[in-house]
């Protein structure tokens, strides 16, 4: 039975969700599932954007199917050529002989890479062109890096709609609510969006910048990704999320602590000195980065302004768990923070240096002197933790976004939710995000 959902009168939802999967990209556990998000679009021209995971084939076809209702599909657009989105693509060939693939040159050669060759009708679109359909006109928008070379987006200047591909996209099923204004998305949504983001294309944040800087002058009224829900409100709180998160700039003041122990006396270090941080107010999340899968503690390395890893000495080295982690902040190019060490080693402790040596070549990560242990916390040492919260606490070059400042005036735009901050609103002033002016602005409550 189809499972659709309008988002506009002439846009539909015609996606599904995968709760079984185990790790998305054979990486990265999904305990919230995943959905995989695909659109139709009904005008003079029918125009489906993407397709979807093979996981989801009869749910999708039958969604597309019961949602043309007779109609012949003219086009299909290839925003993401990677399988997650563009498995079944040689599928709706197979049933949709005639339909048009529109992509850009890297999308054709990746299909001809991944099917073994090319579509048979197919529309070749660069930077800025447009595809009319009727009411609709969709602008193409090259966004490469985001998540692979040959990603685009596609804006709709007749209903505002920004076909985000996997930018602003999520972990997590859909839980019947297709739109974020419908969830608690702080609560429920959020720290799956930042682990969606920090490990899938967290390593782009340059490339995600410019594509958010190409965005900036479009009129935005809904976002439609690829993962996870469709915004149509508030879209200012989402852009300015993946803002902070592209150009690796903390999102909170404090300290994530990931620790690899082997008999727990490295553990017990971590947790004096978490205890000490609480105490002094600091907001302090600790890991055991041998339980704890690395996406999720990288997510939190991208969330707080300052980092402790705490490392046993094992084979000499880093202990595996913590070198696998310090390898993934690497390749995910975290950057612009203060990190804390603690190094242990029952005769000959190296797991600091060789800690610092991986995150040298790090921008902008400035490494704090290791506390050292032999064995366990000797008597007398808990003086060195007290140093090292303290260097934690005043000391590092990083800081969290700032907080708006309290009792500070504001403005609300009303179409996007975009927030103003000074003494008073310029009368030219224009939203930054959807290009409205000052009068669409109101005082916030
Ligand atoms: Fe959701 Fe890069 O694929």
């Amino acid at each position: 039975m189809h499972c659709i959902r309008n988002i506009t009168q002439d846009l539909y939802w015609i996606g599904g969700n995968d709760r079984r999967l185990a790790l998305f990209e054979s990486a990265y556990p999904v305990p919230k599932g995943v959905s995989y998000n695909a659109y139709l679009l009904l005008d003079e021209k029918t125009v489906l954007l993407d397709t979807v995971d093979r996981s989801i084939t009869d749910q999708f076809f039958e969604n597309l199917d019961h949602a043309l209702n007779g109609r012949p599909l003219d086009y299909v657009v290839v925003h993401h050529m990677e399988p997650d989105h563009a498995a079944t693509l040689r599928d709706l060939l197979a049933r949709r002989p005639n339909v048009t693939v529109v992509g850009n040159q890297k999308t054709l050669t990746m299909f001809a890479q991944f099917f073994g060759q090319a579509p048979a009708n197919t529309l070749v679109v660069k930077e800025g062109d447009t595809l009319s359909l009727g009411r609709h006109t969709l602008t193409f928008c090259m966004a490469p890096m985001v998540h692979w070379p040959e990603v685009m987006v596609s804006y709709d200047s007749a209903d505002k709609v920004l076909f985000s591909a996997d930018a602003f996209g999520s972990f997590g099923a859909l839980d019947g609510a297709l739109f974020a204004d419908q969830v608690d998305f702080d609560r429920d949504w959020l720290d799956e969006a930042r682990r969606y983001y920090v490990n899938i294309v967290g390593k782009y944040g340059p490339q995600v910048t410019a594509a958010l800087k190409k965005l900036e002058g479009l009129d935005i009224r809904y976002i439609c990704p690829l993962h996870g829900l469709v915004w149509r409100e508030n879209l200012s709180y989402i852009i300015e999320k993946h803002r902070l998160w592209a150009s690796y700039t903390p999102e909170k003041q404090g300290v994530a602590i990931a620790y690899a122990s082997v008999y727990g006396n490295t553990q017990n270090a971590a947790e004096i000195l978490a205890a000490k941080l609480a105490d002094k107010g600091i907001p302090t999340v600790v890991f055991d980065a041998s339980m704890t899968h690395y996406s999720e503690i990288l997510a939190a390395f991208f969330q707080y302004s300052h980092i402790v890893l705490a490392s046993t000495t094992y084979n000499n080295g880093i202990f595996t768990s913590m070198e696998h982690l310090l390898h993934e902040m690497g390749s995910h190019n975290l950057q612009k923070r203060t990190v804390g060490l603690i190094q242990n080693g029952s005769w000959a402790p190296a797991s600091g240096k060789l800690m610092a040596a991986l995150l040298e070549p790090m921008k902008d990560v400035e490494v704090l002197s290791p506390v050292t242990l032999k064995s366990s916390l000797a008597q007398g040492q808990e003086a060195e933790l007290e140093a090292l919260a303290e260097a934690l606490v005043s000391g590092g070059t990083t800081q969290a976004a700032e907080e708006p400042a309290a009792g500070g005036k504001k403005w609300v735009c009303k179409i996007c939710g975009y927030v103003y901050e000074g003494e008073s609103l310029p009368e030219d002033y224009v939203c930054p995000i959807c290009r409205r002016p000052a009068s669409d602005f109101e005082p916030a409550s």
